[in-house]
C-alpha cells in the first residue's frame, strides 16, 4: 500500500475503527426522506462523522469547504430506482474530480450475481488501477440484489471478490456467521445500516457488526431517518470507538443535544 493510500485512510479509520455517514442515497432514489435538504440536515451530524459519503453533485452545493469530514466520494451510477435492474452502473465520476475535491477515497457498487456483475467488476478493477496512480483508497460497496440471500456464503463471495480486485476496504451488509466473513477477506469490512429499523435495534446491528469484526459503519437511513438523527449518530459512535453497551448508546440517542 503507497504512503498516499495509507495516510488517506488514517483520516477515515480512527484508531482502527469507523462511523462513515451515508448520504449517498441520491444518486439512484432521488430526494430520500430524511435528506429532501442536505445543506440543512448534514452540518448538526458532520461533527460525529469521521467520514462523510455523497457524489459530488451533493458535496459542491450541500457541503462547506471549511466543514467537511473526510469525503468517501461515489463515483458509479446510472439506472434509478424506476429500473428493475440496478446494476447497470458505469463509472460516472473521474478520479482526476475525486482528486479535485481532495477527496479521502471513492467508492462504486459491485452487483455480483445480477445481470451486470462483469462489468461492475471490471469497474472496480479499472477504478482501482487508476485511484492507486494518485494515492487514493477504493471502498467497494457490495450491492445486494432483490433475489440474492445476504447469507455468509453469499457476502463471503462479494466481500473477497472486491478484495481480490484490489479494494482497500470492503462495506456490506451483516449476516449471521459474519465471522467468515470478515476471515474470508483480507481488507476491512465495515458494514451498512440498511432499511430504517427501530433504533435500538439499529444500535444492536452495529454493536454484533463490531463484536463480528467489522471495523464500523458506514450508516445512512438509521441515523438521518431517527427522529433524533445528532443522538443516534452519537450512539453509533460510542459503540464504534468506546465499546459502549446497548443500552448505554441508547441512552445517548435519547439525548437531545442543544442546537450549536
Ligand atoms: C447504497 O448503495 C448506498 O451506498 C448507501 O450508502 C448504503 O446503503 C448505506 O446507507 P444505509 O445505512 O441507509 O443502508
Amino acid at each position: 500500500m503507497s504512503w498516499g493510500v495509507k495516510n488517506r485512510l488514517s483520516r477515515i479509520i480512527r484508531n482502527g475503527r469507523c462511523v462513515m455517514l451515508a448520504v449517498d442515497h441520491g444518486y439512484f432514489l432521488g430526494p430520500t426522506s430524511g435528506l429532501e435538504n442536505l445543506g440543512k440536515a448534514l452540518p448538526p451530524l458532520l461533527p460525529h462523522a469521521d467520514a462523510l459519503m455523497l457524489t459530488r453533485g451533493a458535496l459542491r452545493t450541500s457541503v462547506l469547504p471549511e466543514s467537511a469530514p473526510p469525503i468517501v466520494l461515489r463515483v458509479s451510477g446510472g439506472p434509478s430506482v424506476l429500473k428493475e435492474d440496478l446494476s447497470d452502473e458505469y463509472i460516472t465520476t473521474s478520479v482526476e474530480e475525486a482528486v479535485r475535491l481532495n477527496a479521502s477515497a471513492v467508492t462504486m457498487s459491485i452487483f455480483v450475481g445480477s445481470a451486470h456483475e462483469s462489468r461492475t467488476i471490471a469497474n472496480l478493477g479499472k477504478l482501482v488501477n487508476e485511484a492507486e496512480r494518485y494515492g487514493l483508497p477504493v471502498l467497494a460497496v457490495t450491492a445486494v440484489g432483490k433475489d440474492m440471500a445476504r447469507d455468509a456464503r453469499y457476502l463471503g463471495l462479494c466481500c473477497r471478490m472486491a478484495a481480490e480486485q484490489g479494494a482497500h476496504v470492503v462495506k456490506t451488509y451483516h449476516c449471521e456467521g459474519f465471522e467468515k466473513v470478515v476471515e474470508a477477506t483480507p481488507v476491512p469490512l465495515i458494514i451498512a445500516g440498511g432499511k430504517k429499523v427501530p433504533e435500538r435495534e439499529a444500535l444492536q446491528l452495529a454493536r454484533n457488526a463490531i463484536e463480528s469484526g467489522a471495523i464500523g459503519v458506514d450508516m445512512g437511513r438509521n441515523i438521518f431517518q431517527s427522529d433524533n438523527p445528532t443522538g443516534m449518530i452519537r450512539a453509533v459512535r460510542a459503540i464504534v470507538h468506546e465499546n459502549a453497551s446497548v443500552d448505554s448508546a441508547y441512552d445517548l440517542y435519547k439525548r437531545k443535544v442543544p442546537a450549536r
